[in-house]
């Protein structure tokens, strides 16, 4: 039975290319060693695996054979507490799950669509004719305003607006590859004093917490059985024991929904806005699709398949989130002829997945066409993981990306404002890019032209 290949740089090299370099940490690993290998991700090794047969096997035998511990996800307790979705394991992770899906699926996610045109066109109304913005910035403000809305049921108000920009802050903090160090080395999060990043985390920690719990406060002083945000939805819910949640246990899972809710679709918008913008043959035939199609409600916006297309090579070539949780092997098993034992920690490397070849030809090549050629199989394109850790949100993501694009095309003319291509970059545990990407607003959209295929 053969080993499986294990990288050979000092441990430390390797979590420094780890933090800093992901995509080429991946990339020569898998040039190297192929669809699995072991390497260290954070501070322990992890077996990288890329193949859509192990994908599916991994992801589907959550149970006795696999597990996905939330303690491999500890990192993340210092922003979002020990009682985060992410950190739960086992029965307490489904039923969790139960509680905070619904809100983000099916007939409850038709109430967004046209809150989220509106919130698209209020973002960019402050612009002037020839003013240059960052997209990442523009979609940021618009994202966070869609999940205060679906978590706290929050839109205007001074509490709404005070939240919106210390979570921003905050996040900034660990983004850029400094801040994610600070993620990764607790020794940076500590207070060392008024300048140390570890001071500013804290005080912003304060007052996001803050806010947050007057929130909850407020909700449980006066229950409103017609609220249907997910704050009220929480303080509602009752175990088998009759108890509820307490004020910790639902403030880490609304920080954990405001975080992973908002900074993940920004970036995935803000990418399509650089792909439909830097090529033009893209943009131009997405236009002639929303034109074609007319004035569309929201929901009737998800069926188009160009648009749909693009949304989905957006998240494809540069996957928001590049690996699937943390899995670990719980009785012997076997897969492809390579042995994998108890407490061996495995990770979908979907990165390396949306970049294979026999899969996706010339996969550095942004093609929409791709998706509309050929069907992927959910071990295959899988932008939101699988299995018992599949992202809660992949439904409002897909639709926030879909309207956002198709109205910010349909009503606005906006330009790149350079040709050089953007680079990913690291922003904490996410996939997001350097600089944000420059635009310029150039006003109303004049009409689209007629364009081949691309
Ligand atoms: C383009 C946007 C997004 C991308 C690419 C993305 C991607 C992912 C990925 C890859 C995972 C891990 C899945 C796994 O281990 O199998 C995940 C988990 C998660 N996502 Fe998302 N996500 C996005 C948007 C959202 C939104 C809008 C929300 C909330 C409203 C959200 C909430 C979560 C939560 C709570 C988990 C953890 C689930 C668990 O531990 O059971 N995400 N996401």
């Amino acid at each position: 039975m053969p080993a499986i290949p294990k990288a050979q740089a000092p441990a430390l090299v390797q979590f420094y290319n780890w933090v800093f370099h992901p995509l080429a940490f991946m990339e020569t690993h898998y040039r190297q060693m192929g669809d699995r290998f072991l390497a260290r991700g954070t501070l322990m090794d992890w077996i990288f695996l890329s193949h859509p047969d192990d994908l599916k096997y991994v992801l589907t035998h959550d149970g006795q054979e696999l597990s996905a511990p939330g303690e491999y996800n500890k990192i993340l307790t210092n922003l979002l507490g020990h009682n985060s979705l992410m950190l739960l394991s086992g029965a307490q992770h489904r039923q969790r799950r139960q509680l905070v899906m619904p809100p983000f699926h099916g007939e409850r996610l038709k109430v967004y669509g046209e809150l989220i045109r509106t919130i698209t066109r209020e973002a960019i109304a402050g612009l002037a004719p020839g003013q240059a913005f960052k997209a990442r910035e523009m979609t940021q403000r618009i994202s966070m305003q869609i999940i205060l809305q679906a978590v706290f049921g929050l839109r205007q108000g001074e509490r709404c607006q005070r939240l919106g920009k210390l979570l921003a802050q905050r996040l900034d903090l660990s983004s850029g590859p400094l801040g994610s160090a600070l993620i990764f080395l607790p020794l940076l999060r500590r207070d060392w004093g008024a300048w140390s990043p570890g001071h500013q985390l804290k005080a912003l920690a304060q007052q996001i917490d803050d806010l947050i719990f007057s929130e909850i406060q407020a909700c449980r002083a006066n229950p409103d059985p017609d609220r249907s945000d997910i704050l009220s939805l929480l303080l509602a819910a009752r175990d088998a024991e009759g108890h509820g949640l307490s004020d910790q246990e639902l403030r880490d899972e609304l920080m954990t929904l405001l975080v992973a809710g908002h900074e993940t679709t920004a970036t995935a918008i803000a990418w399509s806005l650089y792909w439909v913008h830097h090529m033009p043959e893209v943009g131009a035939r997405l236009r002639q699709e929303l034109e074609t199609a007319g004035s569309l409600d929201p929901v009737a916006l998800t069926r188009l398949p160009y648009l749909s297309a693009v949304c989905n090579e957006t998240l494809r070539i540069y996957p928001v989130g590049m690996l699937t949780f943390p899995r670990r092997v719980e009785q012997p098993i076997t897969l492809q002829g390579y042995d994998y034992n108890p407490g061996d920690v495995l990770v979908g490397a979907i990165y390396l997945l949306h970049r294979r070849p026999d899969l996706y030809p010339e996969p550095d090549q942004f093609r929409p066409q791709r998706f509309l050629d050929r069907q992927y199989g959910p071990f295959e394109f899988m932008p939101f993981g699988a299995g018992a850790r599949r992202c809660v949100g992949a439904a409002l993501a897909m639709y926030e990306m879909t309207i956002v694009l198709a109205t910010l095309l349909q009503e606005y003319d906006l330009s790149l404002a350079s040709d050089r291509p953007v680079q990913p970059q690291r922003r904490g545990i996410t996939l997001s890019m350097k600089g944000g990407v420059d635009m310029v607003y150039r006003g109303k959209h004049p009409l689209p032209e007629l364009v081949a295929e691309v």
